[in-house]
């Protein structure tokens, strides 16, 4: 095997999650799952295809957590409901036959939810700069059923046979918009400080851990990037960096994902290390990064990319920033990324253009 890849292609031990290599499945949203939201053989067959070419962890799209304000469209899958654990058992079990592991990424939309609830009522914005609708400003009762609805849906991915939860706390959805100085005003313990701010979230990863047990597997997304501001900064130098990674390290997270749109990508300005770098060293904890690998665009910026060469991420792992990477829009026309990766074939690999996501292929 090429040089250059073969840090990709090591096995990893996490706890109690054993994964045959270091390449990761990006959660992606893809929208093809309607009422009564039972993942379907068409996603199994997906997910099963990409686990068939390598990909050593697959990570789903983000799944509701609830019926009530958990939801922004009514195509995203659930994990509530008999029916939905079923179906949801028929994708891991299609994953596991192909030699992969399998994790569900947990998703409250919080401010983006059709229903919108919020650490305060401050609206997020559209693509083209309007406003979305105001979200309720959560109550006691919202956050005792939000961090509830977590560790049951967590419970439930647990019945359904998956080998792990990823807790969805990035992009300006209801955890991250909590750490947000923007999105979160509260005058209460839950709002102000950095370590207010952070309260929320890390109850949910406690209750996650409390619901699962010891052994289970619990990854957390995070990120500084919004859906709606690309630019956001929840996370200004190291030292807030450092008390949010070690503190979700301390709640009972096992591994960190780290949510950047260029996996390679300086965390600061006068930094020369990625944020996942940082997140593993502060931490001490496992960490993926994710971000253009074998892309020319960072996301958002162009709706087909160029490919390019995926050396970059491989020498993320080799220098000790990353255990795994994760690969989001490449897949999408390339289910096969990793047999091609791995024999230096890249240039064969199909360019991303998003009207790929219209079939489920
Ligand atoms: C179509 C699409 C859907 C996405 N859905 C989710 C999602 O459900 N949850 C999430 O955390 N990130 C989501 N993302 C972000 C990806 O997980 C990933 O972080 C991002 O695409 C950057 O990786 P890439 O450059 O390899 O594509 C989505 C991205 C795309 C392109």
């Amino acid at each position: 095997m090429p040089h250059r890849y073969e840090s990709f292609f090591q096995p990893l031990q996490i706890g109690a999650l054993s994964l045959p290599n270091r390449l990761a499945m990006a959660p992606m949203t893809r929208r093809q799952c309607p009422a009564p939201h039972v993942p379907t053989d068409a996603m199994a067959a997906y997910y099963a295809r990409r686990a068939a070419g390598g990909v050593g962890l697959i990570i789903t799209e983000g799944t509701h957590i609830d019926s009530l304000h958990a939801w922004d469209t009514d195509t995203v899958p659930r994990i509530e409901t008999d029916a939905q654990i079923d179906g949801w058992r028929n994708v891991v079990d299609a994953v596991h036959a192909e030699g992969g592991r399998i994790a569900v990424q947990l998703w409250h939309t919080g401010r983006h939810a059709a229903d919108p609830i919020a650490p305060s009522a401050i609206p997020a914005m559209r693509a083209d700069g309007t406003h979305k609708a105001t979200p309720r400003e959560m109550g006691p009762a919202d956050l005792d059923q939000v961090r509830d609805a977590f560790a049951r849906a967590a419970e439930r991915a647990r019945e359904a046979g998956f080998d792990a939860v990823e807790i969805h706390g990035a992009h300006g959805y209801i955890l991250d918009s909590f750490l947000s100085p923007e999105a979160n005003v509260r005058r209460d313990p839950y709002g102000g400080s950095f370590e207010n701010r952070m309260r929320f979230p890390l109850e949910v990863v406690r209750a996650v851990r409390a619901a699962v047990g010891s052994n289970y597997p619990i990854i957390y997304r995070f990120s500084q990037w919004k859906v709606d501001d690309y630019t956001a900064l929840n996370f200004p130098d190291p030292e807030i960096l450092g008390m949010w990674v070690r503190a979700l390290r301390e709640a009972g997270a096992d591994l960190l994902h780290v949510s950047t749109r260029d996996a390679t990508e300086p965390a600061w300005d006068h930094s020369d290390t990625t944020l996942a770098g940082w997140t593993r060293e502060l931490s001490g904890l496992p960490v993926i990064a994710v971000g253009r690998v074998s892309t020319s665009a960072s996301m958002g910026e162009a709706r087909s990319v160029e490919t390019t060469d995926p050396a970059p991420a491989a020498a993320l792992i080799k220098s000790g920033e990353a255990d795994l990477i994760a690969i989001g829009r490449a897949l999408i026309p390339n289910p096969d990324w990793a047999q091609k990766v791995r024999t230096a074939a890249w240039r064969d690999l199909v360019p991303y253009d998003a009207k790929q996501l219209e079939a489920l292929e």
